[in-house]
């Protein structure tokens, strides 16, 4: 087989590109290890960028998430029982978020190529990538039952997630990583109930952290911090919700509708930046370059950001003839790759209980909140990077 662009990975990074790409007539293949329902099933991210948003609507993929996803000008901060409220339309010069499931988006964006006939290949087995940084082409070879099927191409994109191949394919004397494993998880659960309030609740407490988050008006997804050791079958579901309202304010616990658990995992946390982003004719995107704590709820949203760069590079490659933005990608997508690590990583230093913490770091995470809440300049710092910067 042969294509202009092959994709390794039909997670949301890889999809979105893949549509993006095809729209403007550049072909693609995009190669997946998992099912289309195994993908699909899996819970993860909910808060929007409006850049994401905007991206979607191009991808001609935005009609449902316009009509079925909510806009959020504003989050909340419980700090130990108190409420404040971060106004992320006044702060943030007008702008807002989208509360919309990664598995509604990833449903749509799966939706829009079946209708273009998009290729997307599913259970791909051993893929491998070849000859990324000779004078040559690359390929990339899998295996499909007893046959290793190649597909020759001139550029491959690694947007396989942090597990994934494409980063481990560059040399470990070109890739540098950057790692900090946070000693806590969250524990999610997703529940068939109505949210306990309109807008997001990122909750401080002395039992931990908790987040309150939703899908729709019938559907809500509440987290706490667990510590690492913790496993999913230790927690029943009424366990979890006695645990999460000892975390709320007491009149937020009080109006909390608990019911079964339709999903529940957890995940570590973790900060991870593999430096650079480009490898001779590889490129890397969303997770399998940066893996963000979830807190500020910019994993995905990173994702977007190196799409984004990625679809102007390689349509200005087809299409103009220039390659300034392929030569620049890797550094550009890292600066502002880092800009959500910093982020991420002060909004988890901010909200989480550390284990051992020394009484001058509890009483800094205090004076953060109470500077936060009473300064201008910090809400609208706070605000700016969590409804996105600009790309
Ligand atoms: P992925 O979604 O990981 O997609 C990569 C795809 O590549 C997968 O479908 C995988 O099956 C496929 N793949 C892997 N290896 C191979 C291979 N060898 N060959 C072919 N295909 C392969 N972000 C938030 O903002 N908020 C959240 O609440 C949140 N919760 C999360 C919970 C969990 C458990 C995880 C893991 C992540 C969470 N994230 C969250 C992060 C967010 O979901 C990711 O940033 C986002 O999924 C990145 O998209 P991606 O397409 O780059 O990678
Ligand atoms: C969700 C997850 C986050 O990490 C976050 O900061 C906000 C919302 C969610 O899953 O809804």
């Amino acid at each position: 087989m042969k294509t202009q662009v092959c994709i390794i990975g039909g997670g949301p990074s890889g999809l979105m590109l893949s549509q993006l790409l095809d729209l403007k007539g550049i072909d693609t293949i995009v190669l997946e290890k998992h099912s289309r329902e195994y993908v699909l099933g899996r819970i993860r991210a909910g808060v929007l960028e409006h850049g994401f948003a905007d991206l979607m609507r191009e991808a001609q993929c935005g009609e449902r998430m316009d009509r079925e996803g909510e806009i959020h000008e504003g989050f909340y901060i419980a700090d130990n029982g108190t409420m404040s409220r971060i106004d992320l339309h006044k702060y943030s010069g007008g702008n807002s978020v989208m509360v919309y499931g990664q598995t509604e988006l990833t449903r749509d964006l799966y939706e829009a190529r079946d209708k273009m006939n998009g290729k997307v290949i599913h259970n791909v087995e051993d893929v491998h990538l070849h000859d990324l940084n000779t004078d040559g082409k690359p390929y990339v070879t899998y295996r499909s039952g007893d046959d290793i099927i190649r597909i020759d191409c001139d550029y491959v994109i690694g947007a396989d997630g942090f597990h994934g191949v494409s980063r481990k394919s560059i040399p470990k004397d070109v890739l540098k990583e950057y790692e900090k494993v946070y000693p806590f998880g969250w524990l999610g659960v997703l529940s068939r109930t109505k949210p306990v309030n309109d807008e997001l609740i990122y909750a401080r407490s002395q039992r931990g952290f908790a987040l309150c988050s939703l899908r729709s008006q019938v559907l809500s997804r509440y987290y706490i911090q667990v510590p690492l050791t913790d496993k999913v079958e230790d927690w029943s579901d009424d366990a979890f919700w006695e645990e999460l309202k000892t975390r709320l304010p007491e009149d937020v616990a009080a109006r909390l509708e608990t019911g079964p658990s339709i999903e529940k995992s957890i995940a570590p946390l973790r900060s991870f930046v593999a430096e650079p982003m480009r490898w001779g004719n590889l490129f890397l995107a969303g997770d399998a370059a940066h893996i963000v704590p979830p807190t500020g709820a910019r994993g995905l949203n990173s994702a977007a950001s190196d799409i984004y760069y990625l679809y102007h590079a390689i349509m200005d490659h087809y299409l103009n003839g220039d390659d300034t933005g392929l030569d620049q990608y890797s550094q550009k997508a890292l600066a502002r790759v880092w800009k959500a690590q910093r982020f991420s990583w002060w909004m988890t230093t901010l909200l989480h209980s550390f284990p051992d913490t020394m009484a001058y770091d509890q009483k800094l995470q205090q004076t953060d909140l109470e500077y936060l809440f009473s300064s201008e300049a910090a809400q609208s710092s706070l605000a700016e990077n969590y409804v996105g910067l600009p790309f």
